[in-house]
């Protein structure tokens, strides 16, 4: 624990429980930054080798981490921009045009989905504006229409969790593709795509993978080959490497590459990724919920209500706490340096690095800060 510590600067500065929202970067970042103006500073036009190699490793890593073979992961700059181009793929004809989501998705989810709906897609959101994910509710609505399940893995705003493994089983056996969002779970919760046999994931780097700017998209390797994304760029192409016109899409995740990649975020990312696959996922967990277990025993001690799931296998990395006037105590919190979000909620996300000291010493400041 200490070695980790160690590897990220901004632990000396503060309490930061803040990994949901953006996590610690690896202090290793700065040789990288540095190696990359001495790159621009002699440019020369075969960096791109390199620097495409370094793309390519960190999306191989990637989907290794989530238990997927190589060229199934592709990565681009943002969740949206990915999310986007699956949505790119259908055509969206009745009647098997409806997309079934839940009412807790980051909000991009439902803003994508619903610019599909000029092309027919039709957006079904499940939920009662709780922050649980009722998953009988969500597979009720599944049938003959469905055309694709889109779901968190874990919720931005409460924690909740989707029994993947039920879910994939459910949709598939109505003939519905799934779509996981798994930017809060990735990193921090276990999730091997292959044993579920989910269709599409997509995640990103700057919160629970100790990365910047980056996101990723893994295809199920049987599916990708059929499927042509609309919104796309030569870099999907069979020959982008070559320059010459392409005759068709490259296979596997690649077809669903934009234009041209920027490296830096992937160079800097990989420090963290290597970092999290060096402790181990399952460690990364057990750490984890023995985290957010105190602070759930710590609120319910100083009767501060608990938005989140309790129950370990329902509940991510975050702990969602309904402190009244909770924004003004986040700031509050921030000013003694005690780093946690707020969306509607208090957010609490401790990762790897954190200590159960540093949550307690968290807590104490926080029944301070509501007294
Ligand atoms: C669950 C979830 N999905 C997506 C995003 C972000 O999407 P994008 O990379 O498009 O900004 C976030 C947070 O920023 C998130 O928490």
């Amino acid at each position: 624990m200490t070695a980790i510590r160690a590897e990220f600067p901004l632990l000396e500065t503060c309490v930061y429980l803040n990994s949901n929202s953006t996590g610690a970067v690896p202090r290793a970042a700065q040789a990288v930054l540095t190696d990359y103006w001495q790159t621009l500073r002699t440019w020369r036009d075969d960096v791109w080798q390199g620097w495409h190699e370094g793309l390519d490793r960190y999306a191989d890593g990637l989907a290794a981490f989530i238990g997927a073979p190589p060229g199934s992961v592709v990565t681009d700059a943002n969740l949206s921009t990915l999310l986007a181009r699956i949505a790119s793929c259908f055509d969206y004809r009745a009647p098997r045009n409806r997309i079934v989501t839940t009412d807790r998705e980051f909000p991009t989810i439902p803003f994508v989905w619903r610019a599909a709906s000029r092309y027919g897609a039709h957006l079904d959101e499940v939920g009662d504006g709780g922050p649980r994910i009722d998953q009988d509710a969500l597979e009720e609505r599944i049938d003959e229409r469905t055309l694709l399940v889109c779901v968190p893995h874990a919720s931005f705003s409460s924690g909740a969790t989707v029994d993947l493994a039920r879910l994939v089983k459910h949709a598939h056996d109505a003939g519905a593709l799934v779509v996981v969002d798994a930017f809060q779970s990735v990193g921090i919760m276990p999730l091997d795509v292959t044993a579920l046999g989910v269709d599409f994931v997509l995640g990103g780097s700057h919160k629970w993978m100790c990365g910047v700017g980056t996101a990723f998209l893994y295809v199920r390797p049987d599916l990708a080959p059929t499927l042509r994304p609309a919104a796309t760029g030569w870099q999907a192409g069979d020959r982008a490497l070559t320059f010459q016109p392409s005759t068709g899409f490259a296979p596997g995740a690649q077809r669903f590459a934009g234009g041209t990649p920027y490296p830096l975020t992937s160079l800097i990312s990989q420090i963290g990724l290597d970092l999290l696959a060096g402790v181990g996922i399952d460690a990364i967990r057990k750490h984890s919920l023995a985290c957010t277990d105190r602070i759930l025993a710590r609120a319910g001690a100083a009767g501060i209500p608990v938005v989140s799931p309790v129950e370990p296998h329902r509940r991510g990395g975050v702990v969602c706490l309904d402190v009244p006037d909770g924004e003004a105590v986040k700031r509050r919190l921030a000013a003694r340096d005690m780093i946690c979000s707020w969306r509607g909620y208090l957010r609490i996300g401790p990762h790897i690095y954190n200590t159960l000291d540093e949550v307690d010493r968290f807590m104490d400041a926080l029944e301070d800060e509501c007294r």
